[in-house]
Order: C-alpha cells, then sequence, then structure tokens
C-alpha cells in the first residue's frame, strides 16, 4: 500500500522524507517521490522503483527547504511509471498533492477537468485531486481542499502543499488512514506511525472528514465545513519493529487483521448506480459476455482454491460451465479452450511461472485471458487481455491470506457480471447477493474479534503430525486452502478430501491420533458432513468444526467448534477460511515457526 510522509520544521524535509518513506518500505511500493517548497519553487522529484533510486537522485541534486511531502506508490491506477509517480502537481506547477487510497469518480472528474483547460499528465485518480484544489484556490489551502474533497467518491489519505502558503501542509482522510506526528517546532504528516517515531511518538489521529492545517508551531483539525474539531491524540509505546507490523506480532497476523478491509476495497465501486454490475476490465460487450460458452480457470496453490470455489458461483449464478486447473497442468496438457473460452487466471503476485505459461497457452488457442492479480504492472497484466485487481495491498507474509480473500471477493463480483450480462439472474436476485456480499467484511470483523475457542484449539493439536480437512462445494475449497495453511506454516502434514470421497480411502489413515477438522457450514450438503463426521468419529479421529453459529447440536459431534456468522451457502467462503487460517497461525506460533518466512517457500514463485 502506498506511503505518505510530509514534514514542516526546521530540518532538511527531504532527510525527514527520505527517513519516513525507508520506514514505510516494508508496505510495499514501486515508486517514490518527493515536492519541496524550496527557494520560491515547487520541486518535484520522482523515481520508478526502489526509493534508493530517488535517495541518489537527491544526493547528486539537492533540494533544501523545510516543508514538503512524500509518497511510496503502489500502483493501482496507470502503470508504474515516472509521470504516475506522486507527488502529482496542477497545471500552475506551485500546488502538489500526494494521496494513498482510490478515487472511484475520477475518470467523471478527469473529463469535467479536461472541459475545463486543466491539463492532466498522469493516468492516475490522484492528479484529479490537484487540479481541483487548484480549481477552487482563492487565498485559503485549507478551503480549497475542503471544497475538493467535497467533490471525491471513494478513499483518501491527502497532504497537499501550495507555494502561497509555503509553510503549511493541508492534510485529510477518509477511510485511509492518516495522522501526524506532534514534535517540538516541528510535525510530520504520515499514513502510518513508523515515519514519525524517529521525531515523537506524541500523535494525532485523524478521523474520517477532518482536514488539519499543519505548520510547525501548530495543527488545527476541522470538519468539512471549516469547523474546529478535537481529534484522537495518542502516545506510542511501540518500538520501530512493532510499529511496522501495527502493532501485531507478525505481517501473517497483520494480514489476516485487513481482511475486512481488503475485501471492501476489492469490492468498492463494483456496482453502479443503475444496479449494473463494474466490470469493465472485461472490455467484452454484454453481447459477448452472454455468447461465452465455457470458463476455463488456471491457478497454482492457493489462488487454485479460489478458483475452485469460483467454479461453483459461476455455475450456480450463471449456469456456464467452468474448469478449474492448476497451471502447472494446463501448460502441458492438450486443454480445450477456443475463442468462446473465458480463461481467468488468478494469482496474487502475478509472477507465477507455470500461471503466466497458461495465460500463453491459452491465448495461442484463441481464447480471452483475464488475470486476477493484486500487483499492478506484474507481468500478467502484460500478458492478459484484461485484468481485475484484488486490492488487497500488499502481502509480505508468504502465506497468502488478505490476497485469498479478496480473490474471492473479485470472483463473486465476476460471477455476478456473467449471470447479469446472461440474463440468468434478476436485478432483485443480483441486488440482494450484493447486499450479501457487502455484508462480509462486517462478518470478518466480528470473528476476528473473537478467537478464544481457536486459541484454545490450537493450543489442543501443537503436537500432532497428520490432520486431515474435509468439507462439500465451496467447504471443500476451504478445508483444502486450510490444510494447505497448516502445513506451510506449521510443517504439520495437512490433507484435504472431498468428505464424500473419504471412503473411497483416505477413511484408512483415521485414528486417534489423525485430527480431523471438517467445515460444516450450514447448506444443502450439511446432513451429508455431519454423517461424515459420525464416520470419523467412529474411527476414533478428534473432530475440529467450523460450525454456523446457532448450532448447538453440533457440539455433540466434535472437540471444538469454531463457529462463524450465518451467510448463504454460496458466501461462506470467505467466513469459513478465517477461523483456519487464524488456527493454522497460532499452531504455527506455538511450534516456534517463522510464519512469515516458512522454509522453502517464496513469494512468487517465478521458476517452474
Ligand atoms: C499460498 O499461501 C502459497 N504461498 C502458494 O500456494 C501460492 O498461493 C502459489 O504459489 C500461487 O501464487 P500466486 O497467487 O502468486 O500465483
Amino acid at each position: 500500500m502506498c506511503g505518505i510522509v510530509g514534514y514542516v520544521g526546521p530540518r532538511q524535509a527531504s532527510d525527514v522524507l527520505l527517513g519516513g518513506l525507508a520506514r514505510l518500505e516494508y508496505r510495499g511500493y514501486d515508486s517514490a517521490g518527493v515536492a519541496i517548497a524550496s527557494g520560491g519553487e515547487l520541486k518535484v522529484m520522482r523515481r520508478v522503483g526502489k526509493l534508493v533510486n530517488l535517495t541518489q537522485a537527491i544526493g547528486k541534486t539537492p533540494v533544501p527547504g523545510f516543508v514538503g511531502i512524500g509518497h511510496t506508490r503502489w500502483a493501482t491506477h496507470g502503470r508504474p511509471s515516472e509521470e504516475n509517480a506522486h507527488p502529482h502537481a496542477d497545471c500552475t506547477g506551485r500546488i502538489a498533492v500526494v494521496h494513498n487510497g482510490i478515487i472511484e469518480n475520477y475518470m467523471e472528474l478527469r473529463e469535467e477537468l479536461a472541459q475545463n483547460g486543466h491539463i492532466l499528465r498522469s493516468e492516475t485518480d490522484t492528479e484529479t485531486v490537484a487540479h481541483l484544489v487548484e480549481s477552487y484556490y482563492d487565498g485559503d489551502l485549507a478551503l480549497a481542499v475542503r471544497k475538493a474533497i467535497k467533490r471525491l467518491h471513494g478513499a483518501y489519505a491527502l497532504g497537499v502543499i501550495h507555494l502561497d502558503e509555503p509553510e503549511t501542509i493541508v492534510a485529510a482522510r477518509k477511510d485511509s488512514p492518516l495522522i501526524i506526528g506532534l514534535g517540538k517546532g516541528e510535525n510530520i504528516v504520515a499514513s502510518d506511525i513508523p515515519a514519525v517515531l524517529e521525531y515523537t511518538r506524541e500523535v494525532l489521529a485523524l478521523a474520517d472528514d477532518q482536514v488539519a492545517t499543519v505548520s510547525a508551531g501548530q495543527v488545527i483539525v476541522t470538519d468539512l465545513e471549516g469547523a474546529p474539531v478535537e481529534s484522537e491524540m495518542l502516545h506510542i509505546e511501540w518500538d520501530l519493529a512493532a510499529a511496522e507490523k501495527g502493532g501485531f506480532a507478525d505481517f501473517m497476523l497483520k494480514e489476516i487483521y485487513e481482511q475486512p478491509k481488503a475485501i471492501r476495497e476489492t469490492l468498492r465501486g463494483r456496482m453502479g448506480a443503475d444496479g449494473i454490475i463494474q466490470l469493465s476490465e472485461l472490455e467484452m460487450t454484454p453481447g459477448q459476455i452472454a455468447s461465452i460458452d465455457r470458463v476455463f480457470i488456471l491457478a497454482c496453490g492457493t489462488s487454485y482454491h479460489a478458483g475452485v470455489v469460483a467454479k461453483t458461483l459461476i455455475e450456480t449464478w450463471a449456469r456456464i460451465p467452468v474448469e478449474v486447473q492448476v497451471s502447472s497442468e494446463f501448460r502441458y496438457g492438450d486443454p480445450i479452450v477456443d475463442d468462446e473460452t473465458l480463461v481467468v487466471a488468478i494469482t496474487q503476485s502475478g509472477e507465477t511461472a507455470d500461471t503466466l505459461a497458461g495465460v500463453r497457452e491459452a491465448r495461442n488457442r484463441g481464447a480471452k485471458v483475464i488475470a486476477i492479480t493484486n500487483v499492478v504492472g506484474s507481468r500478467v497484466t502484460r500478458e492478459s487481455d484484461g485484468v481485475i485487481y484484488t486490492h488487497a495491498g500488499p502481502e509480505i507474509g508468504v502465506a497468502a491470506t488478505k490476497t485469498f480473500t479478496a480473490q474471492i471477493a473479485a470472483l463473486n463480483v465476476l460471477a455476478l457480471k456473467l449471470a447479469q450480462a446472461k440474463g440468468i439472474l434478476g436485478q432483485e436476485r443480483i441486488a440482494a447477493l450484493w447486499a450479501d456480499l457487502n455484508r462480509i467484511p462486517d462478518i470478518v470483523e466480528a470473528i476476528l474479534a473473537d478467537l478464544d475457542a481457536i486459541e484454545e484449539c490450537a493450543a489442543a493439536y501443537t503436537d500432532v503430525y497428520s490432520t486431515l480437512f474435509l468439507g462439500r462445494g465451496v467447504g471443500w475449497a476451504v478445508a483444502m486452502e486450510g490444510a494447505l495453511k497448516l502445513k506451510e506454516i506449521s510443517y504439520i502434514h495437512a490433507e484435504a478430501f472431498a468428505a464424500g470421497e473419504m471412503k473411497h480411502g483416505p477413511i484408512a489413515l483415521i485414528s486417534d491420533e489423525v485430527p480431523v477438522v471438517v467445515v460444516a457450514t450450514q447448506g444443502h450438503t450439511y446432513e451429508k458432513v455431519v454423517s461424515n463426521i459420525q464416520e470419523v468419529r467412529a474411527r476414533g479421529a478428534e473432530v475440529i468444526v467450523v460450525a454456523t453459529h446457532g448450532d448447538d447440536e453440533i457440539k455433540r459431534h466434535a472437540e471444538h467448534v469454531l463457529y462463524v456468522p450465518a451467510t448463504s451457502e454460496l458466501l461462506s467462503a470467505i467466513p469459513a477460511t478465517i477461523p483456519l487460517q487464524v488456527l493454522s497461525y497460532r499452531i504455527a506460533k506455538f511450534r516456534g515457526c517463522n510464519v512469515d518466512q516458512p522454509r522453502s517457500l517464496a513469494k512468487s514463485v517465478t521458476v517452474e
């Protein structure tokens, strides 16, 4: 995710900005830049790639000055490039803006600004903010920013400077974090606490719809109408290492907790006011979508499990047959795909060698390929016909967590789009499903707020050697993902099966030494799953069940029950996954494993 730092005070702004941005490097980024009020001019320097490129450029051409804003960009709109890197300036070159978040109505704003004679130089949503501030500026930067942000739909944390007010930064936020580190005779605006810890531990946390005017000696916070308001003050106790992880012990745990946000961001802006699902990335007319007669999904590992969930969603809602294959099999097989097949390549990193080879193979055979990825500018985005981004922010832990649930969110959108374009689901049904889908982030929050049962369960199974995971329908995909998470971070053997397959062989493995994890949330096969539980218990296994709140009966069949709130069956994959992620995490921690960097694994598997 992008990082913001702003400085006003007696130090050289470039030193504080570069130091602060370095503290935010762990968040991931693809370009960096600063804008500094320097000798009566606004100097903007931006470089693609690592921060060291920007640091070297400033080393060669110093930018002296005491007020400035800086940014590390994780691309969301437009590829990683110098033109798209922040800060963005207005037409006069006197205003500069840094931004985290997504401006949903930026296309509309760009058109309006262009019609009014503004020259936009980048592909970003952010640049519209600089020009909006320019158009509203009349001698009061805070007022111009307030007017500009009233025009924005979406999420933002903003830092804005103007040469006419060279001792001030105006900062504002909505749905994207922004804090102000309060120093003695200096203040630092930042998107995250590590950037300010070198200078202060006293922090003002801006709330949504608050605007701060920050100078070296004071910070004035108002609401959107300009009325003074109070902000929360915090004293930070964490050291730097803890702060980078937001106070969490590991990146994996932090990323588990970031899932509500990742899902919300991925769903954001996907439903139009006209009730039409917005997925222009498909670059297909409704007629072309209606003619798709087959979907082929390619992916590896966790992304493959998201594909298995998608098969059920697309087949049920859009009535299009879906095949899901691991990319390494697809690329060397003789797949039946042609120009009426939609191929969906799912890869959080966008760099997985087998999936990329599968994409090439599918396109050679005439198929249209849509990638679902979390990384803007990754290779899959250049090799596919269209890209749907998950907006999960960078995932640093090697084990995929938030990218998995964000993939499922994006695949829900795709399945609804196909169902709508094909006319299989009526408008009312689509609206109801959309409303249900938008409740999932709150459900995930509720699960993460009450982890006692998982903690207790993890403590009981820290020393097991082998486990089985069972489920049916989307619960089978969840079981596969649960088993993968456990094996990759705790090194406990874990195998998943479709619960109905158990009696065809795996049941021979059942004993009192092999705990069985069963996904038994409510659905049309619930009774069958309960029968499977009874079969394994009859052979001595201890059972851990993921079940729906209110299902008290299930307690009679299990040693541990991990409850999740009720959802419709097809939407249960995300909620049911969360307890299994946390269970794996807790077991791995009890065993002393390095959950962020498990042995032998890599975040991007760029070789065969
Ligand atoms: C997930 O926890 C694993 N690290 C791994 O299975 C991963 O999902 C797989 O390598 C695919 O990666 P991708 O999504 O980047 O293509």
